[in-house]
């Protein structure tokens, strides 16, 4: 298949290409300098050049509390963006795989709830939440053949590139080195995941004509607390991590208390779950540049 990778440098873009190109597929990277998804003329001119079979597409605006500051940007990279591509699919007849969020489920679950489900109304709270959540829906409405992935919490090697935007292990590595003791909100229970991971299920997935809405994360389920402290146990660092509330670390946006994905839905597509987020997290620190 011939695929366009739009984000190709970012860290999912980073993990899907070399696995794109060692299952036989003829994949043309796109970086920012490459394409601008938000706008029209120059993502069907790009696009229409490469004639791919398949767009996948891992851009985004990911600045979660910046996105209070300048929701117009977020939603042009994360809405319009998406909306550009899904209309040019739907015309020329090409597949578009398109990642989201567990962050379009807002605070409506409490921390008891069981993992959310595609089929459950997602109503997320923050900018950057309602931005991916209305990029979705543009492309389950505009297009089709589509493929869209929600998934959480990403942590790369790409983010150790220079000028790569770091992620919550390697922002965790870097304060445990600097510091004995550390507070990490432990009120919000997810599950953060390897793009390493999360890559090798998706090559699986366009594989498929399996089209439609998944969820797509590292099994199992952690507070950043916990995380931290299995990072600092991995990493042989002495590091006390001291549990705090959201409102006690006081960021900007708000974020879901409960955003645990129920991937159920993708396992038998892609014959089997996503690896446990220990094993995943003890091999994205294996495989660390030393
Ligand atoms: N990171 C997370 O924790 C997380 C969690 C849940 C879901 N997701 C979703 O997973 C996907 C991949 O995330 P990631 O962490 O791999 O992102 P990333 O590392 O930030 O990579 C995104 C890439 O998109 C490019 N890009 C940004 N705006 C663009 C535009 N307007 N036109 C063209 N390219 C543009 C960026 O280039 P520049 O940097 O040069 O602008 C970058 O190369 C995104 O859809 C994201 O929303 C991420």
């Amino acid at each position: 298949m011939r695929i366009a990778l739009i984000g190709s440098n970012g860290q999912l873009g980073s993990d899907l290409l070399p696995r794109l190109q060692t299952t036989g597929h003829d994949v043309v990277p796109l970086r920012h300098a490459d394409i601008e998804i938000t706008d029209a003329a120059n993502v069907f001119a790009v696009l229409g050049s490469v004639q791919p079979d398949l767009i996948l597409n891992t851009a985004a605006y990911n600045l979660v509390d910046k996105a209070e500051d300048e929701p117009d940007v977020a939603m042009s990279v994360n809405a319009s963006g998406p909306q550009n591509l899904a209309r040019l699919c739907a015309t020329e007849k090409w597949r578009l795989m398109h990642i989201s969020t567990d962050y379009v489920f807002g605070e409506a679950a409490g921390p008891t709830s069981r993992p959310w489900t595609e089929l459950d109304v997602a109503i997320p709270t923050g900018r950057y939440g309602l931005s991916k959540w209305t990029g979705e829906q543009f492309v389950q409405k505009e297009c089709p053949r589509s493929f869209v992935v929600r998934t959480c919490g990403l942590y790369g090697l790409a983010a150790l590139r220079d000028g790569g935007k770091g992620n919550f292990v390697e922002t965790m590595l870097r304060l445990g080195r600097e510091r004995q003791q550390l507070r990490v909100v432990d009120d919000q229970r997810c599950t953060p995941t390897s793009t390493a991971d999360l890559a090798d299920a998706l090559v699986k997935l366009i594989a498929t004509d399996a089209f439609g809405l998944y969820h797509a994360t590292n099994s199992d389920s952690m507070t950043w607390c916990e995380f931290a402290r299995e990072i600092f146990r991995l990493a042989k660092l002495d590091v006390e991590v001291i549990p705090i509330s959201t409102v006690e670390f006081g960021a900007k946006a708000k974020r879901p208390a409960y955003s645990v994905l129920d991937c159920s839905k993708l396992a038998p597509v892609i014959d089997g779950p996503l690896p446990d987020w220990h094993d995943a997290l003890a091999r994205y620190l294996a495989s660390h540049p030393a």
